[in-house]
């Protein structure tokens, strides 16, 4: 037999064995389901906080202990390692049908060891990194007892004054899907159970990132086209890679709260796609459509919920008080209930929990697991990856071994707390290695300096003196300044998103000494800092790197790891310019280079172009780009055509070069943007190495949600762009689409 031959039967025998087991777990579902009260099945939807977070409407410790000892609670969320997570299965196992709970908890970008947070690891652009952070993540929290993770959020975000672009892959469609495939195989691992994985969410479903002014929580209003092309594919391809929940959003869409959003629970995620997994509310999201105006009461809020196809109920508790009466009074068919029923209990079977409640709770697995190295290995890999160079006048980086003395100033060279990042889980704090650690130990012989000049937030200025006297002996100055971790993340929203306090006045102070003076900013979120943009002799962005975050920064700057990241999000030059994407529409009066055009789509106080362009990112080698072919100038029904180029490192050292592949369909039906991202590859080369790099162009690439509403590629040419950023296209061609 063929080898290929030999694939397909294995495939197939895998298929089989799955589907005999989804049998025989529907078959026990079934079973059990018989035997449950409403007020038990009402219970498996009734999620609760443990007593690390409560919320003002949560119910008493004591009382949710009685709860779950009655059968009355499905999952508990914030119960965390394996002591608590036994003691409280235990309560569980007490109730008259004993099904075990499950525990979840957001464990965002690691539990123990701490990886960079989302968005910085999408700047890798790199999904085995990021599949083998989430997959420690879930290892870590696995062998602590947890079965399920809120993560990934896949919410495409292109307002940086949301908080809550720190958690996610930010504004493309197209890298955000890849990214939320890879986390969630890194979580789930191949197959649900196995107990080095845990469960993935996909949140927030849907367009939360789109929320007015980029304030948390607020409403949404768009296009079904923005919908379907830019804010649902993040989450369809988390389907696809098998994630085993869906979170549902805060936010209304076009009116109607997502929580009790029909058309998005209901007919698109468990109608058109097909779902099988469940959804869980956001904390509190079905008592909220209360205050939104579009529930009565909470009996109400549960009636719409549960209708629309939210299956869990996070800290609402509308379910637990409501539903019984609701199913009784006909408001709700006992078929909804059911299904959503069933949807937990399959999950429940599936993870082996009714063979065995504590199989996720070994204390001497949580102890090996917790302490494995090997993390901190897998941390500093995607930390540096994760690091953009954005700037580096006259190649002052990488700076020279023999640099003798280097001045580390500023408020966060040398904080811990804030290298980590927000939705912090067990991080050990003391383990994290701050930029002036991390400095020292890679320096070699060079003679190091640190002063503070003034605490994280940077409020006063007094310290700078000091610290300008510190920076004067040296002969290059390393200014670590940013966003403090707190300040993005939930409820983060800013309308000044510059460096906070006086940082970039203590970077002019600095900058006025005449040494050359690099920057390394930490933030959750595209900052606007004009003054260093212009002034600073290099720029690097490490956002928030994680436990090896002074060492990655260290490796950068001393060129141990030649920087590769590109960002995932445009970053504007002011607040006024948001939302700014690369992949906006052209309008009728698009900017030119002509002069004396007044009436165009501009400011008059700025430029349209942004600071730093989606896709932007320098290295310390040079990469060329060259004979470019296209197999065939036209393109019919299914055929597809490949897009080559030769890829050359020109410069003297080593280096990673992340392609892009954007395309523009010049003539459509409904509008389309200047650029949308279609492909990428990370491509790595020694000096003087050159490599012939393909793209496959197919209808799939050219398809958009069309005018009819409908996926599909339409006649007519399209321009495609090869390059190293959304603003620096080296190579393009013109290809022509019949159907
Ligand atoms: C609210 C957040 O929106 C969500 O992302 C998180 O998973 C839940 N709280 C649970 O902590």
């Amino acid at each position: 037999m063929k080898t290929r031959h030999i694939a397909a039967a294995i495939g197939a025998a895998f298929a089989l064995a799955a589907h005999a087991q989804d049998a025989r777990i529907d078959r026990k579902v079934a079973d059990l389901m018989k035997q449950m009260t409403v007020a038990e099945k009402v219970g498996q939807l009734h999620q609760l906080s443990g007593r690390q977070f409560t919320g003002p409407t949560s119910s008493a410790y004591a009382d949710k202990l009685a709860d779950i000892r009655a059968g009355k609670v499905g999952s508990m969320l914030n119960v965390t390692g394996v002591a608590d997570t036994r003691e409280i299965q235990a309560l569980a196992l007490q109730s008259r049908l004993k099904i075990p709970l499950l525990f979840s908890l957001d464990v965002i970008h690691g539990y123990k060891t701490v990886f960079p947070v989302p968005l910085g690891e999408a700047a890798s652009w790199d999904m085995e990194a990021i599949e083998l952070s989430a997959h420690i993540a879930a290892r870590e929290a696995a062998a602590a007892g947890i079965h399920w993770t809120f993560a990934p959020m896949v919410d495409v975000a292109r307002d940086p004054r949301w908080g809550r672009v720190m958690e996610g892959a930010g504004e493309d469609t197209y890298l955000g899907s890849q990214i939320a495939a890879a986390r969630v195989h890194g979580f789930q691992g191949r197959k649900l159970g196995a107990t080095d994985s845990v469960m993935a969410t996909a949140k927030h479903f849907a367009a939360y990132g789109a929320a007015i002014a980029g304030r948390d929580y607020n409403a949404v209003d768009m296009s079904e086209q923005q919908l379907h092309e830019v804010y649902l594919p993040p989450f369809k391809a988390a389907t696809d890679a098998g994630a085993a929940t869906f979170m549902n959003s805060f936010n209304t869409l076009n009116g109607i709260p997502a929580t009790g959003n029909a058309m998005l629970q209901r007919d698109i995620l468990k109608g058109a796609w097909k779902y099988k997994g469940f959804v869980v509310s956001d904390w509190g999201s079905v008592r909220e459509m209360v205050p939104h105006g579009y529930a009565a009461d909470l009996s109400d809020a549960a009636v719409k919920a549960i209708n629309a196809g939210s299956d869990m109920d996070m800290e609402g508790y509308a379910y637990t008080q409501h539903l019984e009466a609701a199913v009784k009074a006909g408001k709700v068919k006992m078929a909804t209930l059911d299904d959503a029923v069933r949807r937990i209990l399959y999950k429940k079977f599936e993870l082996g929990l009714f063979d065995d409640p504590y199989r996720y709770s070994d204390a001497a697995r949580e102890k090996a697991v917790l302490s494995d190295q090997s993390h901190r290995t897998a941390a500093l890999d995607v930390a540096q990856k994760s690091i953009v160079l954005l700037k580096n006048e006259n190649k002052l980086l990488p700076l020279p071994r023999e640099a003798k003395r280097i001045a580390v100033i500023g408020p966060l060279a040398d904080s811990q707390r804030d290298l980590e990042g927000g939705w912090v889980v067990q991080g050990e704090r003391a383990k994290v290695v701050s930029i002036v650690e991390g400095i020292r130990s890679h320096a070699g012989k060079a003679e190091i300096s640190y002063a503070q000049a003034c605490a994280p937030g940077c409020a006063s200025s007094e310290g700078f003196a000091d610290a300008v006297a510190t920076a004067s002996k040296a002969d290059v100055i390393v200014l670590a300044v940013g966003e403090t971790w707190d300040m993005s993340g939930e409820a983060k929203s800013r309308t000044d998103i510059t460096l906070p306090g006086q940082q970039e006045a203590l970077f002019s102070a600095l900058k006025a000494t005449g040494k050359p003076v690099v920057v390394v900013m930490l933030a959750g979120r595209p900052l606007v800092f004009n003054t260093i943009a212009d002034k600073a002799d290099a720029i690097v962005y490490a956002w928030f790197p994680g436990s090896e975050g002074g060492n990655a920064v260290a490796n950068v700057l001393f060129g141990d790891y030649n920087p590769s990241g590109k960002l995932p999000i445009t970053f504007p030059r002011s607040v006024g310019q948001i939302p700014l994407s690369y992949a906006q529409y052209n309008t009728g009066r698009p900017v030119t280079d002509e002069k004396n055009v007044v009436y165009k789509s501009a400011y008059i106080d700025s430029v349209n172009t942004p600071r730093y362009a989606f896709g932007h990112g320098l290295s310390y080698t040079d990469f060329k780009y060259g004979g470019l072919t296209l197999s065939s100038p036209k393109l019919a029904g299914t055929q597809k055509a490949t897009l080559s180029f030769d890829l050359s490192n020109s410069g003297k050292v080593e280096g990673t070069e992340i392609v892009q592949l954007y395309l523009r369909d010049m003539v459509s039906s409904v509008v389309r943007p200047v650029k949308e991202l279609k492909g990428f590859q990370k491509v790595h080369l020694k000096p003087g190495e050159t490599r012939r790099v393909s793209f496959t162009i197919d209808r799939d690439t050219l398809s958009f949600f069309n005018s009819q509403l409908k996926w599909g590629a339409e006649a007519g040419d399209f321009h495609l762009m090869v390059g190293s950023a959304s603003d620096d296209i080296r190579l393009s061609a013109q290809l022509e689409y019949l159907r």
